[in-house]
């Protein structure tokens, strides 16, 4: 089969996991036969170095024109100190609602290998972990009302979280088809003890809930499930959960697995194209140094072989690529610990790649 990628490699250390991420896909299309167009789109602060803005229309249309898009990340301090809507970050914000990406898929894995770098007590990291967050991608905070006003105390500022029941159902579907695939467990995971917004979250998750009585639902304050991630991430099978929520929570949960450099993310909506992006940032002081961890991304393409291409075996073939080169004890930096082998971005990625076979 033949696939066309929008490439946004963007700022950072995003390039250089990209271009592993692109070897793994390479290897793919020579040992299944598929024929992967690989197509390079400014986002980002390189854009707005060349174009004057983060996302230019062009890489829009692209990635709409396109059966996918592979991002590796977005930012830096260079452009810190831009306004708001000029900041690279916007770019993503651009391309999630552009592309009506509301469901955020992001996987916690705690891989076996990996088990000493977990953070958490040796009791607790060896029951697993492993936890689906479900994160709304289009709304609330990120994308509501905002701005800056006087006040008898001077200036203020203010941003708004506004959720309409259209948007929570259609998240909480994701959330229990992706349950059904899984554990048949959904958490959901609101602050319905103070906001309005959260309490009509509950109530829309509710009446989804009713259209699948086989799979258990319960709920959880953020504050509580931020706790008890540490505290027994081994109770969790789907999380779904605002985007502001979702944007903490999913740090959390990649951090008990040992690194955040191993997290990767899928973002879907109804239409067939999907965005897949390490959910890392662009890490600018490790950028160049051949210092990042490519897993996260590596780990992004086997998301987009399974969720755009329906292609499970090939995802399946990633996956396993990936925990043979940990197995092997090769380990980059974030993920170093006593006794592996110290390996930069590239040997991790030519790892992973030698790894792969049907
Ligand atoms: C993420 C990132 C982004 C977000 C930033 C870079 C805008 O933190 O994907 O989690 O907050 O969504
Ligand atoms: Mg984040």
């Amino acid at each position: 089969m033949r696939f066309n990628i929008a490439v946004i490699k963007g700022d950072g250390i995003g390039p250089e996991v990209i271009s592993e991420s692109i070897n793994v896909l390479g290897r793919i299309a020579g040992l299944y036969g598929h024929e992967f167009i690989f197509n390079e789109y400014l986002a980002g602060g390189c854009a707005i170095d060349a174009f004057g803005e983060p996302l230019p229309a062009s890489t829009l249309d692209a990635c709409r024109a396109s059966d996918s898009v592979l991002l590796g990340a977005v930012g830096g301090w260079r452009w810190d100190t831009l306004p708001g809507h000029m900041r690279p970050e916007r770019a993503l914000l651009g391309l999630r609602g552009g592309l009506g990406l509301y469901a955020n898929l992001r996987p916690a894995v705690l891989y076996k290998p990996l088990a000493g770098a977990c953070p958490l007590r040796a009791d607790i990291a060896e029951k697993g972990i492993d936890i689906m967050v479900v994160r709304e991608l289009t709304g609330g905070m990120y994308f509501g009302d905002r701005g800056r006003k006087q006040t008898e105390n001077g200036e203020g500022a203010w941003d708004t979280e506004l959720y309409t029941r259209m948007e929570v159902e259609r998240i909480a579907r994701s959330a229990f088809d992706v349950a059904r695939q899984r554990g048949r467990h959904v958490t959901n995971v609101d602050k319905a003890n103070v906001l309005e917004s959260s309490r009509l979250w509950r109530e829309a998750v509710l009446d989804v809930a009713a259209d699948y009585p086989d799979v258990t639902l319960d709920h959880l304050y953020v504050d509580n499930a931020s706790m008890q991630l540490i505290r027994a991430p081994h109770s969790f099978d789907v999380i779904v959960t605002t985007n502001m929520f979702g944007d903490i929570l999913s740090d959390e949960a990649s951090q008990i697995t040992g690194s955040i450099g191993m997290l990767p993310s899928a973002s879907l909506g109804r239409g067939g194209i999907g965005m897949y992006e390490p959910i890392h940032g662009s890490a600018p002081d490790i950028a160049g140094k051949d210092a990042a961890n490519p897993i996260a991304t590596v780990l992004s393409v086997a998301m987009m072989l399974k969720y755009s291409f329906k292609l499970e075996a090939e995802a399946a073939c990633v996956e396993r690529a990936v925990a043979k080169a940990l197995e092997s004890g090769a380990r980059t930096a974030d993920i170093m610990s006593d006794g592996m082998r110290r390996v930069g971005t590239r040997e991790m990625g030519e790892l992973i790649v030698q790894h792969m076979m049907i």
